[in-house]
């Protein structure tokens, strides 16, 4: 089959890492003529790259490969094959479970695919590796990028942290960092495929550890010419430094946004989560950072419904958000990973209070994040243009340095450009504005 136009069809589930990697997926199977398509039906290899963090995201990836059963017997030829988190953890079970599926590949061999799908175009059978969990992608496979005005940027890959309820240590391996000078190549290469916006990727990037401080790195990204946005995820409180703090207020484009997962607001719960601060240590480091940097913006991770959790301990959460004021927050219901040491606690929380907890700290966060974006009506904010609005061809989306979504009427703006838009209208998850 080689030199043929072979279609290839990506379907990412997960974080923002696996939309990297399967960009560079895509890449290394673009060498052995696959071309992207949206079209399922016309695919010739269809992969899947998957997330295991909570049980709800295994459950769309099993609906969605049970979905596949139909396509393979009418198409005998396709190629499916499931990369990703839950291929690393599941392996052989997926086989077993989904027969139909021809390959398993963990996320430390994710630079194999194309070896692998050619072995697979010559002969049918069962293919699985999840061997090696740190395997890296090599730095010379170029990316074959979604979007046109923003892409991620891994700068190291797997966690140390081992936070008790957490798969992501599990299936990503341990933390390793990628050289600065491959970064600042790709941000370079990024930059020149058009890409005004780019946003480094790590678990934790306070400890990037690839020759120099995450600061300098953020620092020297920040010098590159048409970088116009730069951003970064994410961030651990246990070690975010000063030196980050003085970064991110003296530079030139680095975006004045800070995702700091804080996922509880007790001590008790933060100790037996292992996330190694208290709750008046993140208050002082969010006083620090607001202090520094004006105009910051704050959101969060949060997970309601841990073993242990009272009313007590849930009330609390809600006074710390109170106190807080999170410009958003993400909030998950704790869900079981077996293998994790929060899987055997003692005291898990029935489904029925985890469900109306969420509904409770949602309602509380989504009076703030309206309220702080209220504020914001009447003012002017730089918008990045990121194109039209799926239902509305003459509304155009953009997103503000605070990472803020914003919709306005366009006239002959394009996506990438930067325009400057004064809000008249405030709801929870976006603001509405006119240019000027
Ligand atoms: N490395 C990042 C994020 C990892 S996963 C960090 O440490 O912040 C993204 C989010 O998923 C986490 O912040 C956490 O809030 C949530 N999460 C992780 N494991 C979970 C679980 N078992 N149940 C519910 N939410 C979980
Ligand atoms: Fe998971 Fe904690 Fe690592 Fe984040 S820091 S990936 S929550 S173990
Ligand atoms: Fe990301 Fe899910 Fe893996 S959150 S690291 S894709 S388990």
């Amino acid at each position: 089959m080689r030199g043929m136009d072979k279609k290839l069809k990506i379907l990412t589930y997960g974080c923002q890492m696996n939309v990297a990697d399967s960009e560079r997926m895509a890449g290394l199977l673009n060498q052995i003529g696959y071309t992207l398509t949206d079209d399922t039906d016309a695919a010739d290899l269809i992969l899947i790259n998957t997330c295991c963090v909570r049980a709800t995201a295994e459950d769309k990836v099993f609906g969605q490969i049970g979905r596949f059963k139909t396509l393979k017997r009418q198409k005998p030829s396709l190629i499916l094959g499931v990369a990703g988190c839950m291929a690393q953890k599941e392996g052989e079970n997926l086989i077993k479970r989904a027969p139909h599926v021809d390959f398993v590949l963990g996320t430390g061999q994710s630079s194999e695919v194309a070896r692998v799908v050619e072995s697979l175009e010559l002969e049918r059978k069962h293919f699985v590796d999840v061997s090696n969990v740190s395997g890296d992608i090599p730095s010379e496979v170029f990316p074959l990028r979604g979007g046109q005005v923003s892409t991620f940027i891994p700068i190291m890959y797997g966690c140390n942290n081992f936070c008790t309820y957490c798969i992501v240590p599990y299936v990503r391996g341990r933390e390793r960092s990628r050289k600065p000078e491959e970064i600042f190549a790709e941000v370079n290469q990024a930059v020149a495929e058009g890409f005004k916006e780019i946003t480094l990727l790590g678990q934790n990037v306070n400890s990037y550890s690839g020759g120099m401080t995450f600061a300098e790195l953020l620092t020297g990204v920040d010098k590159i010419a048409g970088v116009e946005r730069l951003r970064f995820m994410t961030s651990h409180p246990k070690d975010l430094s000063d030196e980050l703090i003085a970064a991110i207020a003296g530079g030139k484009n680095i975006c004045e946004h800070i995702h700091l997962p804080v996922q509880y607001g007790s001590d008790k719960i933060l100790k037996r989560m292992n996330r190694v601060y208290t709750v008046d240590k993140y208050l002082k480091l969010v006083e620090k950072i607001r202090a520094a940097i004006p105009d910051v913006s704050l959101t969060t991770d949060l997970i309601v419904g841990f073993p242990g959790e009272t009313d007590e301990d849930f009330q609390e959460t809600l006074e710390f958000l109170r106190a807080v004021k999170f410009d958003a927050a993400f909030t998950f219901i704790y869900s079981r990973r077996s293998g994790t040491p929060a899987a055997i606690f003692p005291a898990q929380i029935d489904d029925e209070t985890k469900h109306r907890r969420l509904d409770e700290l949602m309602k509380v966060q989504n009076a703030i994040s309206l309220e702080k974006n209220l504020a914001m009506v009447g003012s002017t904010v730089e918008v990045l243009v990121e194109g039209a609005s799926k239902t509305d061809e003459k509304i155009f989306t953009g997103r503000t340095r605070s990472n803020k979504l914003i919709l306005f009427e366009h006239g002959d703006e394009h996506a990438g450009d930067l325009v400057n838009v004064k809000i008249t209208q405030a709801q929870t998850w976006l603001l509405k504005g006119d240019i000027i």
